[in-house]
């Protein structure tokens, strides 16, 4: 229904295109409205959003990739299969995602334990079945989303499998040490035919050293917070493609991260970079991919 790389003013009827897309809608509709919501031709309505004040391109041959921090979260019910497709349409180079399982042990797609924070539900992930879980409406911070729900992971990948989108999946299994949750998501990944494409991150590395060894060609990063010493040889030893650093790790005075790990062949992928002079500095620095609220800023 469109071009990627061809330039959104988004206050146009282009913009209605854009948000068509996730629904099943042949027309363009005149949406030029900053937020609101669009009928689609069986009558249902899809929320939407246009960007008056910014003109979204994805730029050609960026160096540094620019990844979606739970899709398009800055602007759509985070880990949702709305803000992924948002990402993609704001031009993201990848996206990153939060995995657990539910009770009846099927990988899900959020980020809190509980599930509290972003639904109209309450309790702990892993305490209900995914029948439970599909009941609860994520759209605690966008209610114009309505009814948006948590994904399967299958359902994600569903969806991004003819988006050229590079996966982070992060295994959220540092409080939570969920039984079976590597040999899942290596599974599920192979039915789909998307191992080429995922990323297995988390800041639990015994998992990402589990990943390795179940799956020798997985590429594993290694998720952390706080000051790490020698990062790059760490990630080395242990096989991982690529660290993972949050921002405040880069400003760490003599430490040069993006050296010490190119240096040994490891990549780096910053988070959450959601401020545009962030995200300019971590190019200027060389950093490989920053994940971000904000994909339209990079
Ligand atoms: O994967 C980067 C980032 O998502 C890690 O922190 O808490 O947002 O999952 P968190
Ligand atoms: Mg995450």
């Amino acid at each position: 229904m469109y071009e990627r790389s061809i330039l959104f003013p988004r206050a146009t009827s282009q913009a209605g295109m854009l948000a068509c897309t996730f629904g099943d809608c042949r027309e363009a509709f005149d949406c030029g409205i900053r937020r609101g919501k669009c009928k689609l031709q069986d009558g249902s309505e899809i929320c939407m959003k246009t960007f008056l004040d910014e003109t979204v391109v994805k730029p050609v041959n960026r160096v540094m990739e620019v990844w979606a921090h739970r899709g398009a979260s800055a602007h759509a019910p985070e880990n949702t299969l709305p803000a992924f497709e948002l990402a993609y349409t704001l031009g993201a180079d990848g996206i990153e995602l939060d995995v657990q399982l539910s009770r009846d042990g099927v990988p899900v797609v959020i980020h809190d334990e509980r599930i509290d924070r972003v639904s109209n539900g309450t309790g702990y992930v892993c305490n209900h079945t995914l029948d439970e879980l599909k009941g609860f409406h994520v759209n605690q911070h966008f209610p114009e989303y309505g009814s948006v729900t948590i994904p399967t992971l299958a359902e994600v990948y569903d969806l991004v499998k003819g988006m050229d989108l590079l996966i982070n999946l992060e295994l959220k299994n540092s409080e939570i040490f969920y039984e079976g949750l590597e040999e899942k998501v290596l599974r599920l990944a192979e039915e789909k035919g998307l191992e080429d494409r995922i990323l297995y991150s988390s800041f639990n590395h015994y998992s990402m050293r589990k990943i390795r060894k179940l799956s020798p060609s997985a590429r594993t990063a290694l998720l952390y917070s706080e000051g790490f010493m020698d990062i790059g040889a760490y990630a080395r030893r242990n096989g991982a493609y690529a660290v993972h650093p949050s921002l405040g790790n880069m400003d760490y005075p003599g430490v040069d991260i993006v050296k010490e790990c190119h240096d040994r062949d490891v990549r780096v992928h910053v988070w959450t970079v959601n401020e545009k002079a962030d995200i300019e500095r971590m190019r200027q620095m060389g950093v490989d991919a920053v994940i971000t609220n904000y994909v339209e800023r990079g």
